[in-house]
């Protein structure tokens, strides 16, 4: 049965039931190495009351990081239910934070909602066709508004970034070590420019970081953009 669900679902289910603490982090993580890095500051520079919205937050770790530290207006989006659960029975008592479960695509194209910032980490964006999840993003920035998206890096282990548009495969590592495949668009950060331009995005910064764990390869990607 597992063989056949969502690769997305079979995280979820496996993270749910791994013990994990339950507090709001002390700090925003953007890379897959915590506390390094930058933090909530490159989302804006006075997020009170400021509408953000995450794309593929997961359990809502980061979403309840600015709802709490920040005073922002949240909104959190996945894909799986049993994420969108448990982010609501974690922090669904704060009024200032929402968790939705749908496609983040889905999503943005039926909403009227207008954001100060969108953001994923290791979320949505790379998982979903750029062509199409970016032109989605803008219409729901507003002016001047902030993009920012961290990615597993392209070269991560050796690979080669994407030499074309479209996805690579990917896999998804479970809490058990096993992997399941996704597609995955793996760009490198001119790639990531020229769709970002071409949906009316600037893109302002692309930040490459290391994990001593991991050797001479880079581990994350962190993309920010602007709209124009
Ligand atoms: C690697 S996890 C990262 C979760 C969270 N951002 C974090 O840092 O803990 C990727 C998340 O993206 C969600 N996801 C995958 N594809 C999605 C899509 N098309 N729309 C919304 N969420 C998606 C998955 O369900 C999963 O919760």
């Amino acid at each position: 049965m597992m063989a056949q669900a969502s690769p997305w679902y079979v995280h979820a289910l496996q993270r749910t039931t791994a013990a994990e603490p339950l507090c709001v982090p002390a700090r925003m993580e953007w890379t897959s190495r915590p506390g390094t890095g930058p933090g909530a500051e490159i989302l804006g520079p006075d997020l009170r009351r400021k509408r953000l919205l995450e794309l593929g937050c997961g359990p809502g770790h980061n979403a309840a990081h600015l709802a709490t530290r920040y005073g922002a207006q949240v909104t959190g989006v996945d894909l799986v239910g049993l994420q969108v659960r448990r982010a609501r029975s974690y922090y669904g008592r704060l009024n200032n934070l929402t968790f939705v479960a749908g496609h983040a695509l889905h999503y943005l194209q039926a909403s009227n909602e207008h954001f100060d910032a969108i953001y994923s980490v290791f979320g949505a964006i790379g998982l979903v066709t750029p062509e199409l999840l970016l032109p989605a993003i803008v219409q729901h920035l507003r002016l001047g508004g902030t993009l920012a998206s961290s990615v597993p890096h392209p070269q991560r282990g050796g690979r080669r970034p994407s030499t074309d548009d479209r996805p690579s495969r990917d896999y998804v590592t479970l809490p058990d070590r096993t992997r399941l495949p996704i597609a995955r668009w793996e760009y490198d950060a001119d790639r990531w420019e020229k769709h970002l331009g071409r949906a009316g995005l600037q893109l302002t910064s692309a930040q490459t970081s290391h994990d001593a764990r991991h050797g001479r390869w880079p581990t994350t990607l962190l993309i920010i953009a602007r709209k124009l």
